[in-house]
């Protein structure tokens, strides 16, 4: 039986859902540590039946709790959080969970000696980017409490590797889809919104042009950046994980379309929207963890269509 174990933050979430079959395969079994406020308790479940996971129901904010439950655990992954929609709604909350929840979890991993912690960081942290791709060196302008404390967590991570020796890679997160998605999900919720209206023969309606963009990367290409940083010989980096490619709106809706088959034309909504865009400079994720998305916008859009038919 190996004896690497990973205390998994918001292990009952979605990202984790796809992360943890990997790190069972690596052979590490894993200490969920989440409230389950958001998490799947079906998948925990499954999960635990294979004797090589637990769950610990506990909330991030209560350092003594965390202290306790990282003992024993060789790596940690961090993923606690709430969204981005909900910090905006209540930044009261979001700076308790995502600050106090950040440092309790850093600091515990940094006393207990982890070998390496993952931190979920966001493509978020760059606000509104001045040029693409976008640069893990490039300005940063958070603009919420969620990516603030995104940020901050990025730096607190650095007091933790200078004073106590922590070793941790932080990926910053593009925009992330896949089977299992919450359907509010800040960024991609459009995308169930297109299929949605699709599905009932309606076409999407796009404001602007639809030249607004985001780089989407698939859950399972992701999972897999997750577990390469937990093991790369380089750390104590920010990472971008994306693949790239900007994909636009009105891109999207012609890629959804094909993938659910209707004859329909997107509608357009003439009205002035400001364009962001996004993707990703990937050339530290492929340095530094060997990694490479694998899974193209058309094909994982494709495949998302048809597994929630
Ligand atoms: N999904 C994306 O597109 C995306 C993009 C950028 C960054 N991220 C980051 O990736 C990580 C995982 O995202 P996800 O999409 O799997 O989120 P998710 O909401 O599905 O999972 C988060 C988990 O954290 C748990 N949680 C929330 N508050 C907690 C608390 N106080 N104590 C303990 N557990 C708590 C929830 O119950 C849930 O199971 C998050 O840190 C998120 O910020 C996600």
């Amino acid at each position: 039986m190996s004896d690497k174990k990973v205390f998994f933050t918001g292990g009952a979430g979605f990202i984790a859902a796809h992360t943890i079959p990997i790190l069972l395969e690596r052979g590490y079994s894993v200490r969920i540590f989440d409230n389950m406020t958001r998490g799947d308790r079906d998948r925990v479940n499954e999960f635990v039946q294979t004797g090589k996971v637990e769950l610990v129901e506990k909330d991030v904010r209560y350092g003594g709790g965390v202290r306790e439950a990282i003992r024993g655990c060789t790596h940690a992954i961090h993923f606690a959080t709430v969204s981005i929609n909900k910090s905006i709604a209540d930044p009261h909350e979001s700076i308790d969970i995502n600050m106090t929840g950040n440092h309790n979890v850093f600091a515990a991993a940094a006393d207990e000696g982890v070998e390496r912690l993952v931190f979920a960081s966001s493509a978020s942290v760059y606000g509104d980017p001045q040029k693409l791709p976008m640069h893990e060196d490039d300005q940063l302008n958070p603009l919420t409490p969620y990516c603030i404390s995104k940020r901050a967590g990025e730096d607190l991570l650095g007091f933790y590797q200078r004073q106590k020796g922590l070793s941790w890679n932080a990926l910053r997160f593009f925009n992330v889809y896949g089977p299992g998605q919450k359907i509010e999900a800040y960024y991609t919720s459009v995308i169930n919104h297109f299929i949605q209206r699709l599905r009932a023969g309606q076409p999407p309606i796009i404001d602007g042009k639809g030249e607004q963009s985001m780089d989407f990367v698939h859950v399972t290409d992701l999972a897999k950046a997750v577990v390469a940083a937990l093991e790369s010989e380089q750390a104590n980096l920010p990472i971008n994980i994306g693949t790239g490619i900007d994909t636009s709106i009105a891109t999207l809706a012609k890629i959804l379309i094909d993938a659910v088959g209707v004859d329909v034309e997107p509608q357009f909504n003439p009205r002035d929207v400001l364009v962001s865009r996004r993707a990703a400079d990937i050339t530290r994720a492929r340095e530094v963890l060997g990694w490479e998305p694998e899974i193209s916008v058309q094909q994982g859009m494709t495949e998302l269509v048809k597994a929630s038919a």
